[in-house]
């Protein structure tokens, strides 16, 4: 299963691209969460994206479409990934459809997840993600059993630097500048595929899951 999830930012794309990768055996191939581990790991690539993020802007092109290449060029992607949150623009929509037609492999589905824009501000600024192993909670959503501790390793749970209301607004708003004409991309090649992302996480899965499962092989 080769399958990208799109929509904006709290959408739900890291909630339900674990259990999809699950539910399917495939790597969740996250570029935030690539970006946001370099940032922990002081390397020169955290150095470089973190000012991008922290302004809600996207980290240029070539540096992403690199480090995807490197990442889809692991053996555990070989057979099919979950990719969230790339591609973003055009231009790395482009890139990935040559890297996948090079490998003769092309893209299965695209599955854009629909939810209004007062959900997603209400989502973001009550997020809370572990600093260890990058689990997603929500201080009323999804609360963890102890407040501030992660429930899968104990790590400490924080709120992401790009969560705060005027960053997440600028993060929509370039969502709707360079993300969304991907949707037009990807219609025009008869990948996109629609799920309703508001409601319960679990009927969220349900309904990504059944659809999915008509592409499974
Ligand atoms: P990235 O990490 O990809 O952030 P994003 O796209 O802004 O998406 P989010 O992670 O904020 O949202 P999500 O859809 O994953 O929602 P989640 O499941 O967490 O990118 C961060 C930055 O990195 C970018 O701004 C950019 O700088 C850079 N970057 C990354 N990729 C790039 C690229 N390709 N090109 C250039 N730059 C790039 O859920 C959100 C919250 O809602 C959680 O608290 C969750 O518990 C809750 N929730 C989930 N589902 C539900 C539900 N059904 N009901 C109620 N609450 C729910
Ligand atoms: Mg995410």
């Amino acid at each position: 299963m080769r399958v990208i999830l799109l929509g904006p930012p709290g959408a739900g794309k890291g909630t339900q691209a674990v259990r999809i990768a699950e539910a399917f055996g495939i790597p969740h191939i996250s570029t935030g969460d690539i970006f946001r581990e370099n940032v922990r790991g002081e390397t020169k690539l955290g150095g470089e994206a973190k000012r991008y993020m922290d302004a809600g802007e996207l980290v240029p092109d070539e540096v992403v479409v690199g480090m995807v290449a490197d990442r889809l060029a692991q053996a555990d992607a070989v057979d099919g990934f979950c990719l969230d949150g790339f591609p973003r623009t055009v231009p790395q929509a482009q890139a990935l459809e040559d890297l996948l037609v090079d490998r003769d492999a092309p893209l299965e589905v695209v599955v854009r997840f629909l939810v209004d824009h007062d959900e997603v501000v209400q989502r973001l600024t009550g997020r809370r993600s572990c600093v260890d192993c990058g689990a997603v909670f929500h201080a009323e959503h999804a609360p963890p059993k102890d407040e501030g501790v992660c429930d899968k390793c104990g790590g400490e749970l924080v709120q992401r630097d790009d969560d705060t209301e005027d960053v997440v607004l600028n993060r929509l708003d370039v969502y709707r500048k360079q993300t969304e004409p991907l949707e037009h991309f990807y219609w025009e090649r008869g990948l996109l595929r629609d799920v309703e992302a508001v409601g319960e996480v679990d009927n969220v899965t349900e309904r990504a899951l059944g659809l999915l499962r008509e592409y499974a092989s």
